[in-house]
């Protein structure tokens, strides 16, 4: 066991063995079996799963490696830019990939009118008593587009020139590092209001 444990990739496929176990099972005991319902709760999980992965390095960066960069001495410094920060942005922009490409999946299968309703703020049924819902839904799910699009489009092309991925002078170095940080610290922002669209919704109306 302690051999599995030293290595990364064996404990994450494993546990995706035990998750796919249980996945399965639920499927056999579930009362509409391996129906759509089904498979919107296999894609709410993987939504789910990727979802904390993303925020929870886009938690990393803001309650950890930006605060301490400051005081980490200039020589010790590359092993956070060259060694840590890349790998921690590779994971972090393709969970936020999945978790909106699985969140899109979640949306659909709920059916097209319940994506359409979240995506119009409730203005695609007319917005008639009942719909509040679905405006609160589709504020979340904007959030986290945005989210998305800033991950993406500012963060990851800022990062790339501020640890030196793709090179620049020093000037534009500095500035590329604080627009990251800037955007990081949006997405922070962010990331508790859209979490309460995609917290609470179930659970308050269905
Ligand atoms: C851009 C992308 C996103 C889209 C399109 C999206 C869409 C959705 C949808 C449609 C649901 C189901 C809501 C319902 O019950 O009807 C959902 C649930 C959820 N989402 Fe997202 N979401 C996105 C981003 C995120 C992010 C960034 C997180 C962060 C962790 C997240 C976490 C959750 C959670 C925890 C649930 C609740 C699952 C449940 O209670 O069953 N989502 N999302």
């Amino acid at each position: 066991m302690a051999n599995l444990l030293s290595n990364f990739r064996n404990t994450i496929i494993l546990s995706l063995l035990l998750a796919a176990l249980m996945i399965f099972a639920f499927g056999r005991v579930a009362p509409g079996g391996f129906d759509l319902g089904f498979w919107q709760a296999v894609l709410r999980w993987a939504h789910v799963g990727s979802g904390i992965l993303w925020i929870g390095l886009l938690y990393y960066f803001n309650f950890v490696q930006i605060r301490v960069m400051p005081s980490i001495p200039a020589e010790l410094k590359p092993a956070v830019g060259k060694h840590i920060a890349p790998e921690a942005l590779f994971w972090f922009r393709w969970a936020a990939l999945a978790t909106v490409v699985f969140g899109v999946g979640v949306l659909f299968t709920r059916g097209h009118a319940y994506a359409a309703e979240v995506l119009s703020f409730g203005l695609a049924g007319g917005l008639v008593q009942g719909d509040q819902g679905f405006m609160l839904m589709g504020v979340g799910v904007w959030l986290a587009i945005v989210m998305f699009l800033n991950v993406w489009g500012i963060i990851w092309p800022n990062q790339k020139r501020a640890l030196g991925i793709v090179v620049v002078d020093d000037d534009k170095k500095a500035k590329a590092a604080r627009v990251a940080m800037l955007a990081s610290r949006t997405n922070l922002l962010l990331s508790l209001p859209m979490l309460t669209s995609m917290a609470m919704y179930q659970t308050l109306f269905g």
